[in-house]
């Protein structure tokens, strides 16, 4: 009876099958694998405030050792493209020619931006467009601080030798800003040095960073106040110059999440601009220096440049949410 034995057999092994694909569903065991795919296209649908950077050559790797990431500023091959970016700057003026677009399958919109709400207009239309969001804010999808403190194992920098004390540079002045009210306020128990666009006495671009650093504080403050919204002023003006930062902006414990709590005074710490004036006339050597302390474990990474932004999104590809589409983007943003 070969013919029985045979189909028992074949019986016993379907069985045997058959469990063995129950056993594996309880686990969750993924089934599909995803078919190997050559290197992601980034699309940089218009460059940040029409910008050209220079894309020749593999960038993501050679500049900022991310592999398999091309960008590109073709809208030729708006087809091919895994991801395009789109900053919200141009989205403005150029709204027609997006809505013209279909999306092909898979293929991922990016909303980009580094300002804050009150300074971006015109997002009530951009309901149910984007997949992925790309901004200063720490839940973003894609997050991309002005700056971040990174360890360094080189010994601290030295304090550069001061002869003021309180710088600011400023290029928009407008009174109905916070950050005018606050300077008026501190400016009548302390002489403050402006600078830049707005003053008497603009600086060139090179010459910055040298003059706030003969201060030992410079007024860090931000033109409109918005979680996580924290920018150059900290890190570059600020820390990066060598000065002690005063704050305006988000609350402190929100700066605590980026930088040491001994390393920046806050416009808040105080209960009036007169008590904060004399605690900078008055503050000793010894406590200056603690400010800095920081220093001797982290430097300043600053991220300026557009090309390392977008080759982030590479390197975060594969976590990033899939079927995620943003139905109230301007909620999303202003909260
Ligand atoms: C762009 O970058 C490539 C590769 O680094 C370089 O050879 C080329 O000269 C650059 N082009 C311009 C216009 O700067
Ligand atoms: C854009 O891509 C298309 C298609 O690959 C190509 O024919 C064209 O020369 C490219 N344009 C530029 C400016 O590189
Ligand atoms: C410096 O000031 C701090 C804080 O006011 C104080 O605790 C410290 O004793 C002072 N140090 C010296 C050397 O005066």
């Amino acid at each position: 009876m070969p013919t029985l034995k045979s189909f028992a057999g074949v019986v016993l092994l379907m069985s045997m099958l058959w469990s063995l694909k129950f056993f594996y569903q309880q686990f969750d065991v993924p089934v599909r694998t995803l078919p190997y795919r050559g290197p992601l296209t980034v699309l940089i649908w218009d460059w940040p405030f029409h910008h050209v950077l220079n894309l020749s050559g593999d960038v993501c790797a050679s500049l900022y050792h991310i592999q398999s990431c091309r960008l590109t500023g073709n809208r030729s091959l708006y087809s091919q493209a895994d991801v395009v970016v789109f900053h919200h700057w141009e989205l403005q003026e150029g709204m027609a020619s997006l809505s013209s677009e279909t999306k092909p399958p898979g293929q991922n919109w990016v909303w980009v931006t580094m300002e804050s709400p009150t300074n971006t207009k015109a997002l009530a239309s951009w309901n149910q467009i984007f997949n992925w969001v790309m901004t200063y804010k720490q839940d973003s999808d894609i997050f991309i601080p002005y700056g971040e403190l990174v360890p360094h194992l080189s010994a601290s920098m030295e304090i550069p030798p001061k002869s003021g004390l309180v710088s600011w540079v400023i290029s928009n002045y407008h009174q109905a800003q916070k950050r005018a009210k606050v300077y008026q306020e501190l400016a009548k128990h302390l002489k403050v040095d402006v600078y830049g666009k707005a003053s008497k006495k603009p600086l060139c671009p090179d010459c910055l960073l040298s003059t706030i650093s003969r201060y030992k504080f410079y007024l860090a403050f931000e033109n409109s106040v918005h979680q996580d919204y924290i920018t150059e002023k900290l890190w570059r003006n600020a820390l990066l110059a060598g000065t002690v930062p005063i704050v305006l902006g988000p609350p402190r414990a929100n700066y605590e999440q980026f930088i040491p709590a001994s390393s920046f005074i806050h416009v808040e710490d105080f209960g009036s601009m007169k008590e904060l004036a004399s605690f900078l006339r008055t503050m000793n050597s010894s406590c200056y220096q603690n400010f800095f302390n920081w220093r001797e474990r982290y430097r300043v990474k600053l991220s300026t440049d557009w090309r390392e932004r977008f080759c982030t999104i590479c390197a975060q590809y594969s976590s990033l949410p899939q079927g995620k589409l943003y139905s109230d983007l301007e909620s999303w943003f202003r909260t």
